[in-house]
C-alpha cells in the first residue's frame, strides 16, 4: 500500500493506473477510521484493482465552535486499517493542496441540505460538497463509497454527482453498528463511559419511530414526541438536535409520514454530537448518483 502526500505524486500514480487499465475505487474519509470505513474499503477492494482512501480533516465543513481542533488524528492506525481492508493507496493531502492560497470557489447543492444537519450546521454541506468535488477531480474514481450513517450527505453528494455529470457511481453501504446497535462513528471515541452508556438512546428512539411507521402511524409530530420519550429513557442527559422523518430523495421533512422515508436523528451528549438514521421502505439506498 502506497502513501501519497502531494498532488504531483497523486497525478503520477493515477496516470500509471490508467496506463495499466486499472479502475479505481475511492473512499473519502477524515481519518479516525473504524470498521464502518473498513467495510467501505473492503467493498471497493472487492470491486476494483485499485482502492484509494483519502484522509483529510476538511476545515471548511466545520463551523465556528465545532470540533475541528480536537477532531481525532490517528494516522498510523488509519494506515493499518486501510491496508488490512485492501486499500492500495492512501492519499493524505495538506490543507494547502486542497485549498490553494486565495482559493474561493465553492460547490453548493441546493435543497437537500436545507434541513436537519444542514440547518444545525450552517455551511457544513457546502464544505462537504466542495471538498468531495475536489477529491473526485483529483482521484478520478469509477466508484466512490460512502456510509448510510451520513444519509443526508450521501443523497446530497449523489445529487451533486448527477447534476455536475461527474461520470462516477456512488455506492452507499449499510451502517456498521456496535453490538448494542450504536452506529460506528469517529466521534464515538469522544464519549466517556457514562455518555457511551446513553448513546444507544438515539438508535432506540429511531427504532421506535420505525416501529410506529410500520404500524401505520403517519403523524410526524406525534411520533417525534414518542421518540423523544424513548431517547430520554436511555439517555436522560441527551440534548435533542432533531428527530424526525424525511423524504428519501429531497430530505424535506415529512409532516404526514409516507414510505419511502428516512427516520433520522441527531443528539448531543456532553460535547459530542451523534447522528443516525433508519431507511424505511423501498428502494434501499444502495447506489445513487449514476453519472
Ligand atoms: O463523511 C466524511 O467523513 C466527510 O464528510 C467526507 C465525505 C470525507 C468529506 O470530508
Amino acid at each position: 500500500m502506497e502513501v501519497i502526500r502531494n498532488i504531483g505524486d497523486l497525478k503520477k500514480w493515477r496516470q500509471s493506473c490508467r496506463a495499466n487499465g486499472q479502475t479505481v475505487g475511492f473512499v473519502p474519509t477524515m481519518g479516525a477510521l473504524h470498521e464502518g470505513h473498513g467495510a467501505l474499503i473492503a467493498r471497493s477492494a472487492a470491486d476494483h484493482p485499485q482502492t484509494v482512501v483519502s484522509i483529510f480533516v476538511n476545515p471548511t465543513q466545520f463551523g465556528p465552535g465545532e470540533d475541528l481542533a480536537r477532531y481525532p488524528r490517528t494516522l498510523e492506525a488509519d494506515l493499518g486499517l486501510s491496508n488490512s481492508h485492501g486499500a492500495t493507496m492512501v492519499f493524505v493531502p495538506e490543507v494547502k493542496d486542497i485549498y490553494p492560497p486565495g482559493s474561493d470557489s465553492w460547490v453548493e447543492v441546493l435543497g437537500v441540505g436545507d434541513h436537519w444537519c444542514g440547518a444545525s450546521r450552517p455551511g457544513h454541506f457546502r464544505g462537504v460538497s466542495t471538498v468531495v468535488a475536489k477529491l473526485f477531480l483529483l482521484v478520478e474514481p469509477v466508484t466512490a463509497y460512502f456510509g448510510q450513517k451520513d444519509a443526508q450527505q450521501a443523497v446530497l453528494l449523489g445529487k451533486m454527482v448527477n447534476d455536475l455529470r461527474f461520470g462516477l457511481t456512488m455506492v452507499i453501504c449499510p451502517t456498521v453498528r456496535e453490538s448494542d446497535g450504536l452506529a460506528m462513528s469517529s466521534r464515538n471515541r469522544y464519549l466517556n463511559d457514562w455518555e457511551r452508556g446513553q448513546a444507544i438512546g438515539l438508535f432506540r428512539a429511531l427504532e421506535e419511530g420505525a416501529l410506529l411507521v410500520n404500524r401505520g402511524e403517519t403523524d410526524a409530530k406525534k411520533m417525534e414526541r414518542v421518540m423523544r420519550a424513548k431517547l430520554h429513557e436511555f439517555a436522560p442527559q441527551a440534548e435533542v438536535d432533531y428527530l424526525g422523518f424525511a423524504d428519501r430523495v429531497t430530505f424535506q421533512p415529512q409532516v404526514l409520514v409516507a414510505t419511502p422515508c428516512v427516520v433520522l436523528g441527531a443528539i448531543r451528549l456532553g460535547k459530542t454530537r451523534l447522528i443516525d438514521n433508519i431507511l424505511m421502505g423501498e428502494p434501499r439506498m444502495g447506489i445513487v448518483g449514476l453519472g
